[in-house]
């Protein structure tokens, strides 16, 4: 074990990189690169010699295949943080891998990752586990790998600040002191414009301080009342996917509180 900018390098069992197999496979990266004019041209090649100069072979369409979404749930890896506040994150990462009937478990980019679709659009389910203060590491090579535009990365996580249970879409802000986003935007180079769903986790009661409110699990009360948050993500994201930011910003963000609908 080492210690690099306060992030821990473990060596195992993350680093003994498996080879990544996705049940679920879309096209590789480099096909995401538009293709150069004299690719798109060169198999016309021969039926061009033969054509008259005036009537050049009409160019094919481009075909772009559809840029991934990345959806990052954050949370601490192993048994000890299982069921935890600071780990909703994960949580709503595997109620969309259930509901979507993708599977992440990959093991890549310092994270457990799944790949599948919603509809027609690709999407990158993952869960880094690098602990919460290193997410970046992960989440930054991942979009640089798969050259990902920051406005198609959507992070999952805790918020202190909202209704328990309750979440808030936004475009783009600041860390709002979550360690796992300042890790991330550090790894953006200082960049806060890509999008987030924040889900609500309560207050630590009493003269409890945060750091171990965050780790401590959910009541059983809670559990049940989250159960409809993770719905709703579930539905949050297919709407993003299919329908856009906004339609899914507005989905969320009003959302009546569970006190109202009785
Ligand atoms: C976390 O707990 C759930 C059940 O509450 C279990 O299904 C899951 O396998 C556990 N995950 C880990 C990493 O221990
Ligand atoms: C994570 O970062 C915070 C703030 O930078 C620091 O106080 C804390 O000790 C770190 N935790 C771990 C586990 O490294
Ligand atoms: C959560 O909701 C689903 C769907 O309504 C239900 O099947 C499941 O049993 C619920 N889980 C808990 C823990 O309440
Ligand atoms: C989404 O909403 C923002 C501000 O509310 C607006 O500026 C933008 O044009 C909207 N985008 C689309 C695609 O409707």
């Amino acid at each position: 074990m080492r210690v690099v900018g306060g992030c821990m390098i473990s060596l195992a069992p993350i680093a003994a990189v498996r080879k990544p197999s996705f049940r679920h496979s879309f096209p590789p990266s480099k096909t995401l690169i538009p293709s150069l004019p004299v690719q798109r041209f060169s198999k016309f090649s021969t039926s061009a010699s033969m054509a008259s100069p005036d009537s050049p072979p009409p160019p094919p369409e481009p075909q772009q295949p559809k840029k991934p979404w990345l959806v990052v749930g954050l949370g601490n890896p192993g048994k000890k943080f299982n069921g935890t506040r600071h780990n909703v994150g994960f949580e709503l990462v595997d109620s969309i891998a259930e509901a979507e009937g993708i599977s992440v478990t990959s093991v890549s980019f310092k994270s457990l990752l799944g790949k599948g679709y919603i509809g027609d659009v690709p999407i990158i389910l993952t869960k880094p586990q690098t602990f919460m203060n290193c997410s970046g590491e992960s989440v930054g090579a991942i979009v640089s790998y798969y050259k990902i535009p920051l406005k198609q990365v959507l992070v999952i996580y805790d918020d202190l600040d909202l209704p328990f249970a309750k979440m808030r879409l936004l475009p783009k802000g600041g860390h709002g002191g979550h360690n796992g986003m300042r890790s991330i935007i550090d790894h953006f180079k200082g960049s806060r414009e890509f999008p987030r769903l924040r889900i609500g986790i309560g207050r630590p009661p009493g003269k409890m301080d945060a750091v171990n409110f965050v780790l401590r699990p959910f009541t059983r009360q809670e559990r049940d009342e989250l159960n409809f948050t993770f719905q709703d993500g579930v539905e949050a994201i297919r709407i993003l996917l299919l329908e856009g930011f906004n339609k899914s910003a507005t989905f969320v963000n009003s959302a009546k509180p569970l006190k109202q609908l009785g």
